[in-house]
């Protein structure tokens, strides 16, 4: 208990150092450069909020731009600035190693030193690898212009330095940065070996031709360029929603989406381009950038494809085909072509020109390209790079100890030596720290240092005793640390090795250094018995410190059951593994797959549970970010909740157990004293409800080929439950609020909290004294019975075909209650097919294809439950409706279909809205590869 509470403790304290230098619940890390330590604020656009680089970094001078370049972006009006030293760098911390990132640094002159001078150049480098020169002036003459750089890389470790390096043209600064996590699968291109330099993200004929558009439009905070000229080329645009579908490497916005630039005519041709930074063209030379496009495209128009309209085009780089066939666009479906690999010419010119079939003009919606950069470089031994540092903190040490100890060579810290073996990460050999004015304790950290052979401490203030833990550095050969305050005894294990030869330890003018014999032994230990007598009372105050506070804590958590935000939670002393059986089954699950959370880390991921994407008879769901961006729904149980605690553990053990892909997965779940949460996928779209009702995000009415497409996939996740589970699983509460969609509009089955197994080996059927179900929902039988099977899984199923087929809910309420199954018995009954059909489809739809999903559900439906098909016969008949939509009319996806090996055609989109306003160093020229400015904003 002591030792929990000491670690507590001491956690608290180590995490007061650097309360603002780590991510935000999003993953977010937001630096004002420049701003007064501890301050931040809330920018305007984003709401995200930025802080003080004070604990990123302790060098450099704090400046203020002169008013006249104040501009309407906060973050402009401050920066920081390096006159001192070759490099300087920014740490960032808590990051997840492996994970790629992207990271943005922005650079403001505005005339901050009187001098009226911007630097002309200095270099920034992400870790050990070189990022980018920023060169001043290639953003143009005027001092108010903003500089914005821009990579995406995958982070080799929890931390990331971002290094200014002064190359002799002016004195480094910096306004701010940016870190965003993203995931894993985005930019493939992007890997451990290298990072993408970002030369320009544009979204073509954007509705607001000033806006930015970033977070939160785009939950990864890129920023999309506006790209536009109305000399050249027309516009189009929709306001319904473009989505993406297949695996998403890129989620744009479906805001840059929604906006497309076409040519005036089918026989123009869209192109744009640029010149490889190299200066000399050499296309076999490895050494020149290697560059990556992404054209991003959507149909936006409804294309009538029986009277011919096509849009087809080819799409050329430097007049060759760069991808092998007619690419078209599908209708609100985004789609990207891009490079799979680097490409090197001395010059770059895409365009996209219309097939000869193609009654329509290209199309072209955003593009985004990058150059890669070597990220191989190893920076110093992980185990000596991390303890290095902590010495350097310990001591506050200044010097040039900054960024990488030991890489480049040419800029390792001073009194440093370091090994450098080829295909190994640098070794620190020697410290030299002698009169540096060091006063404290010798570092334990050294101790970690296990290539070190040469120490010299000497000459400083340093007090206490010798660490014994020095002796187990095998290549250690001389220590000296004469000259300081040491006190106590030389220790047995460094003693032994000055007695074998090995080790020359130096230890002159330590008067309070005992060297020989018993007396000072004796000195010794009354001075470590004095200790222990303040030691133990300090530690007492400090246990029932800990333990009145927790006692307080648990009282306030009793006394107001309700509400859920802003509480902290005490970490609960004794948690009981979870584990129960469930339904007939004795084998017991433990949850152990999953990931296991704490109540304080659903704080963090839901951010203080500040957004409620919904309500259940469990309490309310959550939206919520995972550390690598991950979004999540965190379903929090309620303490006032009917639900009860054997239905959460239900849920989450049938969850941890069944894996498909029409369930909504779960990612984890907490149980942390009385809290319970389970944390799931997060389903974008909402209920299946909403969006038959037209409620949903999208606001229109589904069209028949989505409504099909969901049943299909709800069908197929019941299907699993019923025959790919043993025991089959029976749901108990199939219903369109618990079909949910994801951002491709995938249906998934949700809430398995009254999930049960039924066991048909034993015959021994189960009996609830409880009926679950919803109103409207219920299989007669098991209202009758109290016995469900999967057959009355089925008959909710047909009440969701209906509801599918007729848009109307299961409850009818006018003129009286009646429920959709007897209403449309009654009106089929009567020859009545077109009244079933819901009319805001408009005839989207074939009538056999509609009649046969009716006939599926009335037999679903069927009053006996020995009637009723099984899932798996409802599935296979759903899949024939399916086959003749898609029969009908062009395919509804087509995703991705791969070109030659440099080339793949994807699938992809997303959400939001609009913003910002940051300069955009345009060495992409566009229209032309003639000296056109481009587009700036500012
Ligand atoms: C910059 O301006 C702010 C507010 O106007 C002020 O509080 C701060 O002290 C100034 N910083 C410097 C370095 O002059
Ligand atoms: C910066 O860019 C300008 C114009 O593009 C160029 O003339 C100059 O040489 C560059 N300076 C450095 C130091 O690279
Ligand atoms: C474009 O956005 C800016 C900044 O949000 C706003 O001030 C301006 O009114 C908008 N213009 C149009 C045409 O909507
Ligand atoms: C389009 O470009 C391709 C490849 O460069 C070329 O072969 C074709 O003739 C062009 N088509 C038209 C209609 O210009
Ligand atoms: C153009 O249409 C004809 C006739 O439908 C077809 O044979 C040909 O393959 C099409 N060409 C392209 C490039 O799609
Ligand atoms: C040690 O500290 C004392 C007082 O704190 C100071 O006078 C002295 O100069 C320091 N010695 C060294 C070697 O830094």
């Amino acid at each position: 208990m002591a030792t929990r509470r000491w670690l507590l403790l001491l956690f608290l304290a180590a995490g007061v150092l650097q309360p603002l230098a780590q991510p935000d619940s999003r993953g977010f890390i937001s630096i004002d450069c420049g701003l007064a330590e501890e301050a931040s604020y809330m920018d305007d656009t984003t709401t995200l909020a930025y802080v003080s680089d004070a604990g990123f970094t302790d060098a450099g001078t704090n400046y203020n731009i002169s008013a006249e370049y104040l501009g309407f972006s906060r973050r402009g009006h401050n920066l920081r600035s390096f006159p001192d030293g070759v490099r300087n760098c920014y740490t960032l911390r808590s990051l997840v190693s492996g994970l790629k990132y992207l990271i943005r640094a922005s650079f403001l002159y505005g005339n901050y030193d009187g001098l009226n001078r911007p630097p002309a150049s200095f270099d920034l480098h992400i870790g050990v690898n070189f990022w980018k020169t920023v060169n001043m002036s290639t953003w143009g003459a005027d001092q108010g212009n903003t500089a914005t750089v821009e990579a995406i890389i995958v982070v080799p470790n929890d931390l990331l330095q971002v290094c200014l390096v002064n190359t002799g043209s002016g004195t480094p600064f910096i306004s701010s940065l940016d870190l965003r996590p993203l995931k894993r699968t985005f930019y493939p291109q992007a890997t451990a070996e290298q990072g993408l330099v970002m030369l320009a993200r544009l979204n073509a004929a954007p509705v607001n031709k000033t806006v930015t558009i970033r977070y939160p439009d785009d939950p990864h905070d890129r920023l999309w360029y506006p790209w536009f000229d109305a000399t050249i080329w027309a516009e189009i645009s929709t306001t319904e929603r473009v989505y993406g579908i297949g695996d998403d490497l890129f989620e744009v916005p479906w805001k840059v989406m929604q906006t497309a630039i076409v040519t005036r005519n089918a026989s123009k041709n869209i192109w744009f381009g640029w010149e490889s930074l190299d200066t000399e063209p050499r296309d076999d030379d490895p050494s020149r950038p290697g560059y990556v496009a992404i054209l991003h495209f959507a149909e936006l128009q409804l294309l009538n494809a029986s009277n011919g309209d096509l849009r087809q085009f080819y799409i050329n780089l430097n007049d060759e085909l760069a991808y092998p066939t007619g690419f078209t666009p599908e209708h609100l479906i985004s789609n990207a072509i891009y490079d799979t690999k680097p490409s090197r010419h001395s010059g770059y010119n895409f365009s996209i020109n219309a097939t000869a079939n193609s009654t329509l003009p290209p199309i072209l919606n955003a593009v985004e390209v990058y150059y890669v950069i070597p990220t191989t470089n190893l920076g110093t031994d992980s185990q000596d790079a991390p303890a290095a540092m902590a010495i350097k903190a310990k001591y506050g040490v200044r010097k040039n100890w900054m960024g990488d100890p030991c890489f480049p060579r040419t800029m390792a810290w001073d009194g440093l030596n370091c090994s450098y073996a080829a295909a190994n990460p640098p070794r620190i050999t020697s410290i030299n720290l002698s009169s540096s004015g060091l006063n404290s304790d010798i570092s334990s950290s050294f101790a970690h240092l296990k290539a070190l052979q040469y120490l010299d401490l000497s000459n400083n203030n340093l007090t206490g005793s010798i660490p014994d833990a020095l002796s187990q550095l095998p290549s250690l050969t001389v220590i000296d640390l004469s000259g300081n305050q040491l006190n106590g005894s030389i220790p047995s294990g460094l003693l032994k090795r000055i007695q074998d030869g090995s080790l020359d330890l130096r230890h002159g003018n330590n008067p309070n250094l005992c060297t020989d014999g018993n007396s000072c032994q004796l000195a010794a230990k009354k001075k470590s018995k004095l200790a222990i007598y303040v030691a133990v009372p300090v530690l007492v105050i400090m246990v029932i410190v800990s333990v009145a506070l927790l006692v307080f804590f648990l009282r306030r958590r009793n006394q107001q059951p309700g509400s859920m935000k802003n509480r902290r939670a005490v970490k609960p002393q004794n948690e009981e593994a979870m584990s129960t059986s469930y339904g007939g089954d004795d084998d017991s699950l433990r949850l152990v797959e999953n990931r296991r959370f704490t109540y304080e880390e659903l704080e963090r991921i839901t951010h203080g549970f500040d957004q409620v994407l919904g309500q259940g008879g469990f309490g309310y769901v959550y939206d919520g970010f995972l550390e690598d961006g991950t979004q999540v729904a965190v379903k929090l149980r309620s303490h006032s909740s009917n639900q009860g605690v054997k239905e959460f553990l239900a849920e989450a053990q049938i969850l941890t157990r069944i894996h498909h892909k029409n369930l909504v997965s779960m990612i984890g779940y907490c149980k942390d004293g009385e809290y319970m949460a389970l944390v799931y996928e997060y389903m974008a779209q909402g209920t299946l409800r909403e969006h038959i009702a037209g409620s949903g995000h999208n606001g229109g009415c589904l069209p028949w080929r989505q409504r099909l497409k969901n049943a299909l996939e709800s069908a197929q996740g019941l299907e699993y439950l019923h025959t790919g589970c043993n025991p089959p699983l029976i749901h108990r509460d199939v219903k369109a609020t618990n079909i949910l969609l994801n951002a491709r509009l995938e249906a998934k089955i949700a809430d398995f909290g009254l999930t049960k197994a039924f066991d048909y080996h034993n015959n021994t059927h189960l009996f609830t004294n409880t009926l679950a179900f919803t109103p409207g929902y219920v299989d007669p039988e098991y209202q009758a019975t109290m016995q469900p099977t999967t057959k009355s899984d089925v008959y909710s199923f047909g009440v969701v075909l209906l509801e599918l087929v007729t848009g109307k809910p299961a409850i009818l309420s006018d003129p009286e209650p009646t429920s959709i199954v007897q209403w449309a018995r009654q009106r089929l009954a009567r020859g009545n097919m077109e009244g079933v059909v819901d009319a805001r489809m408009q005839g989207g739809y074939d009538i056999n294809g509609v009649w046969k999903v009716v006939e599926i559900a009335l037999k679903c439906t069927a009053q006996g439950s020995a009637q009723r098909p099984t899932m798996a016969d409802v599935v296979a008949q759903l899949q024939e409706c399916v086959e003749l939509e898609e029969g009908r009319a062009p395919s509804f996806h087509t995703g991705g279909s791969s070109g030659d090996e440099n080339y793949n055609a994807y699938a992809s989109a997303q959400s939001t809205d609009v913003s910002s306003n940051t300069a955009f160093e345009t060495e992409l020229r566009i229209p032309t590869l003639a000296a056109d400015p481009g587009p700036t904003a500012r």
